[in-house]
């Protein structure tokens, strides 16, 4: 299994929902009709649905199944998207410098410490970092406002439409939103919640990761 993603890709997909009867999820389809606003007709004039030509496997992956993805070769500063249950799902790679500024700018935040159960629904992630690993980050790169896909912005400093200080994080780009590098949202912004953390586990060499499991399947190891 690898990670896959276009913005094509999936909307692609949910032209083949209906003869699927995938399930139908809130938040991607939040996440798909956002990316048909932005794109136009993308998508209208689909003929062949994408769904009916995907495999087996890639069908289980369509319907919720787990997503292994290769993260070896993710470097620093970096950001891969891997999709799982119809979702973008970000894969990041901190910096030590990342991970100490994280600690920084906590009372310009909505919720620190990731409070909110339902956006971080896990203990390991209910803190100023959110992940397992402090320098692999990991979110569903959904906006919690209206559901379109932040932009990654990692450059530090002073850049259009983000603050002098920005210390590194995502815009989104329909109504402004800002989350830095654990994906925590700055106060006053339309965006009432951090970006939800998925459940994953990493394999015992930490070269994979597992999205939807909350450990590596043994089986696998
Ligand atoms: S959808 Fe992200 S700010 Fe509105």
């Amino acid at each position: 299994m690898s990670h896959h993603s276009t913005q094509s890709d999936e909307t692609q997909i949910e032209e083949g929902a209906s003869p699927l009867n995938l399930p139908a999820d809130p938040s991607r389809r939040r996440w798909v009709a956002t990316t048909c606003a932005l794109g136009g007709v993308a998508g209208v004039a689909t003929a062949v649905p994408y769904a009916l030509s995907l495999s087996p496997s890639a069908r289980a992956e369509a319907a919720g199944a787990p997503v292994e993805v290769d993260i070896s070769g993710l470097e620093p500063s970096k950001q891969m998207t891997a999709e799982w249950r119809g979702q973008p799902i970000f894969i990041v790679h901190r910096t030590p410098a990342e991970i100490e500024d994280l600690a920084k700018h906590d009372g310009e935040l909505a919720d620190p410490l990731s409070k909110n159960a339902e956006y971080t629904p896990y203990t390991w992630a209910q803190n100023v970092w959110r992940s397992r690993k402090k320098e692999i980050f990991i979110c569903i790169g959904i906006c919690t406002h209206l559901g379109c896909v932040p932009t990654p912005r990692f450059k530090v400093g002073a850049q259009e439409n983000l603050p002098n200080d920005w210390p590194g994080g995502w815009l989104c780009p329909c109504h402004g939103s800002t989350y830095d590098l654990a994906a925590r949202v700055y106060k006053n912004k339309p965006a009432p919640a951090n970006l939800p953390i998925p459940p994953y586990a990493f394999s015992p060499d930490g070269k994979r990761v597992i999205i939807g499991l909350e450990e590596y399947p043994a089986s696998k190891a």
